[in-house]
């Protein structure tokens, strides 16, 4: 069986790197289209670029926003359509990971946090969901963390953030699938991406890059980290039509990391 998303358009945050950009030539490689968004130009010319090689039948929008903001998201969402036509699939990818002690992660820190991670899923979602309902076909995929169902100590604001994108997935499938627009959420464990290239280069021990990631790995169950293309694999099989039974789920993607299913 040939997974494929012949001419479906997806808009794809945090597009310009990591598990973005391997879901964007994932999809693109399907036979789909796709919107990047994110916020450095630079990265967003090389990810088109590297989208478009991969893929040369796609239709490849990049889009500078920052997500953060509600007119950040009205204009990645517009610039989207704008380029590509009307949006598919969404996946509410851009993050970073904020942790910390607890008593020291301030209001600022915390909202910070939620208007990443949550209000642009939130927002975005208002934005895709009209459409989809009318053309009763759609796909929503909330990348998120293992912490969002099994939160460590010193995890927040992530993991706070992370369950709350785990409830939005699962009330907004219930709302949605009558509308046949599933709504899915990939919890993350470790997976090999930018994220991890700046980690290692902020380790001052002076280990090698695959020393590093070996590591890393030993925490995990499979023994390595993983790989985007992995992680890309999965996100592309929910946004198919094959994936078309599945939804209101959330699926670790961690090689066993995660303690709880
Ligand atoms: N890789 C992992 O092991 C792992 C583990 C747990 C969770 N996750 C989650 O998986 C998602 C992807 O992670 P990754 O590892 O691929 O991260 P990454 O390599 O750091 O890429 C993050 C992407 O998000 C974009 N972004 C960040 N802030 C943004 C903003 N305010 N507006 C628009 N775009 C923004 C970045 O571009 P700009 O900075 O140029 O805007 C970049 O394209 C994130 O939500 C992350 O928290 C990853």
């Amino acid at each position: 069986m040939q997974i494929r998303l012949d001419g479906r358009r997806a808009l794809i945050t945090g597009g310009s790197k990591g598990l973005g950009l391997a879901m964007a030539k994932a999809f693109a490689g399907a036979g789909g289209h796709v919107a990047l968004v994110a916020r450095g130009e630079e990265a967003l010319a090389a990810a088109r670029a590297e989208v478009q090689a991969a893929a040369p039948g796609a239709r490849v929008a990049a889009i500078s926003a920052d997500i953060r903001t509600a007119e950040g998201c009205a204009r990645a969402f517009g610039e989207a359509e704008a380029a590509l036509g009307p949006l598919d699939i969404l996946v509410n990818n851009a993050g970073t990971s904020q942790r910390g002690p607890f008593l020291d992660i301030s209001d600022a820190a915390w909202q910070e946090d939620l208007d990443l991670k949550l209000f642009a899923a939130i927002r975005l979602c208002r934005l895709a969901l009209p459409g989809m309902r009318e053309r009763r076909w759609g796909r929503v995929i909330n990348v998120l963390n293992i912490g969002a169902k099994a939160p460590l100590a010193a995890s927040t604001p992530t993991s706070v953030s992370r369950a709350a994108g785990m409830a939005l997935t699962k009330a907004l499938a219930n709302e949605f699938a009558p509308h046949n627009v599933l709504v899915n959420a990939l919890l993350v464990g470790i997976i090999e991406s930018d994220q991890w290239v700046r980690r290692h280069a902020s380790d001052l021990r002076g280990l090698s890059w695959e020393a590093w990631k070996e590591e890393q790995g030993r925490s995990v169950p499979l023994g390595r980290i993983g790989r985007p293309e992995e992680f890309a694999a999965l996100a592309l099989l929910l946004a198919s039509e094959q994936g078309g039974y599945v939804t209101g789920t959330a699926i670790n993607v961690d090689g066993g990391r995660s303690p709880v299913v």
